[in-house]
């Protein structure tokens, strides 16, 4: 239950009052957006006072937060690789083990001359695609950045991060995997010329038979307020990679003289069962990275 409080009183009394319901940061965290100012004016303006409706909004928001929303959510935003994404109810709140994606693709481009496109499948916020131009900004042989969702809504989202962090025109596609036709015929236009095409995926991966048992779970409850669309899949959660690859190999037929490479964020469960997978389409070079809690995550492989 949140105490209700029906007078203005300061940031020091706020601070006591409602650390009892919300850990110390979050508190402040909310606070910050609230107010539109940093931690260091709670430190320096203790006794400033804070209005009723803003208190009342807070009071909300803490309500939102001992239901079990994300503190992403309802800061509207998170941060990955350093930097900072707006996210809303329609994007996946980006998660700390999906930048071993990028870290993976900066070693393994280091000192590579040769061309490259970028393609993200499953765009999100934009934070794998909108991070990998940051990063690579002064690498002159990325030439074109593509990013798809099957969700327009998350689309605008990943336009507006885009937006923030950058000049240049991105090309967005709203497609259901690689189906889209403009979106095929681009690829095959933009990439007749050049060395390499990296695609990088965290699709669904979430087994959909599991999402009763992980909707009531203490610590995976929070499940419940991210899109469906971006968490549950058929078939062990393995469906839509099954499809995207046969997509690619197909894709590949069009490409003959372009490398391609491919990231996928999986689920630490899939790793044997997804190369079998893709050994059936008969890509040789398959690679599986370890993320910080020594699980499997990355899957690459390449031809
Ligand atoms: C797990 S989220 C990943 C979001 C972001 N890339 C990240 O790494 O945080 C999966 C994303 O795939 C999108 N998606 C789901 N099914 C799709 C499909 N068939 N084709 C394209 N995108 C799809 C969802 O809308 C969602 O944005």
């Amino acid at each position: 239950m949140t105490q209700s409080l029906n007078k203005s009183i300061s940031i020091k009394e706020v601070q006591e009052i409602y650390s009892k319901q919300l850990p110390h940061t979050e508190l402040n965290l909310i606070l910050e957006l609230i107010l539109n100012k940093s931690s260091l004016y709670f430190i320096t303006e203790p006794y400033k006072k804070i209005a009723y409706s803003d208190i009342k909004l807070l009071e909300k928001f803490i309500k939102r937060r001992l239901n079990g929303e994300p503190i992403a959510y309802i800061l509207g935003k998170k941060e990955f690789y350093g930097r900072e994404f707006k996210i809303s109810s329609d994007t996946l709140v980006p998660r700390p083990e999906s930048e071993l994606i990028i870290d993976i693709i900066k070693k393994d481009l280091n000192n590579n001359h040769e061309t490259f496109i970028f393609l993200d499948i499953g765009t999100g916020s934009g934070n794998l695609i909108t991070t990998l131009y940051c990063e690579f900004l002064n690498k002159k042989n990325i030439i074109n950045y593509i990013a798809t969702d099957i969700s327009n809504d998350a689309l605008e989202i990943a336009k507006n991060n885009f937006k923030k962090y950058t000049t240049k025109e991105l090309k967005f596609f709203n497609s259901d995997l690689l189906t889209d036709k403009k979106l095929f015929k681009y690829l095959i236009n933009s990439c007749s010329n050049v060395e390499n095409l990296v695609i990088v995926a965290n699709l669904p991966y979430v087994d959909i038979l599991l999402k009763e048992e992980l909707l009531v779970k203490q610590e995976s409850c929070g499940l419940k307020f991210e899109p469906d669309i971006a968490l549950w899949s058929k078939d062990n959660g393995l469906w839509h990679y099954k499809q995207l690859i046969s997509q690619i190999f197909k894709l590949r037929s069009y490409l003959s003289k372009t490398k391609i490479t491919s990231f996928y964020e999986i689920n630490p469960d899939q790793n044997i069962l997804l190369k079998e997978i893709i050994k059936s389409h008969s890509y040789k070079k398959i690679t599986t990275y370890k993320d910080l809690s020594k699980k499997n995550r990355i899957i690459k492989h390449s031809f």
